[in-house]
C-alpha cells in the first residue's frame, strides 16, 4: 500500500506558518498586500481567483481585486501594472492566466516588477532559479518540493523524471529537483519510448494535462508519483494525469487528486506574498 501524500494537511501547515508570520509583521506595522487582476470572466479563472482572495483573507494578507472586462486592451492592462509597480503599499501582483486572445501574455508577465512577481513567472525570476540565485519560484513546483520534503522523501541522488515541459510547471520543476541534487530527466510529447524513461524514475512528476495517461506500465515498483493534473471524468468526478487505481498499488507514495498537489499552489502563493515584503 502506498503512502498517500496529503496535500491538504501540508498546505494547511504552510498556511498556518504564513498566518503567524503575517501577524508578526503586523506588530511591526507592516501589512502584506497582494493585487489580483483578472481579465474577462473565464469560469475556472474566477474560481481560482476567488480561492486566492479567500486564502489571503484567512492569512491576514490584504488583497486588492481588479476585475477587468474581456475587451480590456493590452495597453490598459499594462498601465494598471505600471501603477501597481509604483505603489509602495502593494507587495505582490498576480495576473490570472490565461488572458483573452489579443493580449500578449509574455509582455504582461515582463511588465510586472520582478520584486512583486509572486507567481515567479518573470524571466528574471526564472533566470535566477536557473543559476541558483534567490527569487520567486513558480508556486506549483515549489509546492511539490514541499510535499516531498515534508513527507520525508529524499530527493538527493534520486532518478527524477518530469513528464511535461511547460514554463509554469515542467521546466521550473526540473530546475528545483536539480537544485535538490536529484538526477533529472525532462520528457515531453516528442520523447521516444516514454515508458522506458518513466520506468527509471524514483520520483515521477506528471504534468501533461491528459486524464489518467500514466498507467502501471509507466511506473517502477516503489516509485514516488506526483500528479499535477486535474480533470473531470465522464461521471463529473475529479481525476489526475495518473490512473490512480492501477498505479497506487505499485508505488511507495503518491499524491491523490483532489487533495494532493492542488492545494499546495495557493499555499506557496501565500508563502511568496509573505516573502515579497522582504524583497520589495
Ligand atoms: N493560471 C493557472 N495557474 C495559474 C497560476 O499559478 N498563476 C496565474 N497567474 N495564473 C494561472
Amino acid at each position: 500500500m502506498a503512502k498517500i501524500i496529503d496535500g491538504k494537511t501540508i498546505s494547511a501547515q504552510i498556511k498556518e506558518e504564513c498566518k503567524a508570520r503575517v501577524a508578526e509583521l503586523k506588530t511591526q506595522g507592516i501589512t502584506v498586500c497582494l493585487a489580483v487582476i483578472q481579465v474577462g470572466t473565464d469560469p475556472a479563472s474566477t474560481v481560482y481567483v476567488g480561492n486566492k482572495k479567500k486564502a489571503c483573507e484567512y492569512i491576514g494578507i490584504k488583497s486588492l481585486s481588479y476585475e477587468l472586462p474581456e475587451e480590456t486592451t493590452q495597453a490598459k492592462l499594462l498601465d494598471l501594472i505600471e501603477e501597481l509597480n509604483g505603489r509602495s503599499d502593494v507587495n505582490g501582483i498576480l495576473v490570472q492566466l490565461p488572458l483573452p486572445a489579443g493580449i500578449d501574455e509574455d509582455a504582461v508577465i515582463r511588465a510586472i516588477d520582478p520584486r512583486k512577481d509572486v507567481d515567479g513567472f518573470h524571466p528574471q525570476n526564472v533566470g535566477a532559479l536557473c543559476i541558483g540565485q534567490p527569487g520567486f519560484v513558480s508556486c506549483t513546483p515549489a509546492g511539490i518540493i514541499q510535499l516531498l520534503k515534508r513527507s520525508g522523501i529524499a530527493i538527493e541522488g534520486k532518478e527524477c523524471v518530469v513528464v511535461g515541459r511547460s514554463n509554469i510547471v515542467g521546466k521550473p520543476m526540473a530546475l528545483l529537483l536539480l537544485r535538490e541534487n536529484g538526477t533529472v530527466t525532462v520528457t515531453h510529447s516528442r520523447t521516444k519510448d516514454l515508458k522506458a524513461v518513466t520506468k527509471r524514475a524514483d520520483i515521477l512528476v506528471v504534468a501533461i494535462g491528459k486524464p489518467k495517461f500514466i498507467t502501471a506500465e509507466y511506473v517502477k515498483k516503489g516509485a514516488v508519483v506526483i500528479d499535477v493534473g486535474i480533470h473531470r471524468n465522464e461521471q463529473n468526478k475529479l481525476c489526475g494525469d495518473v490512473d490512480f487505481e492501477t498505479v497506487e498499488p505499485l508505488c511507495s507514495a503518491i499524491t491523490p487528486v483532489p487533495g494532493g498537489v492542488g492545494p499546495m499552489t495557493i499555499a506557496m502563493l501565500m508563502h511568496n506574498c509573505v516573502e515579497s515584503v522582504s524583497i520589495g
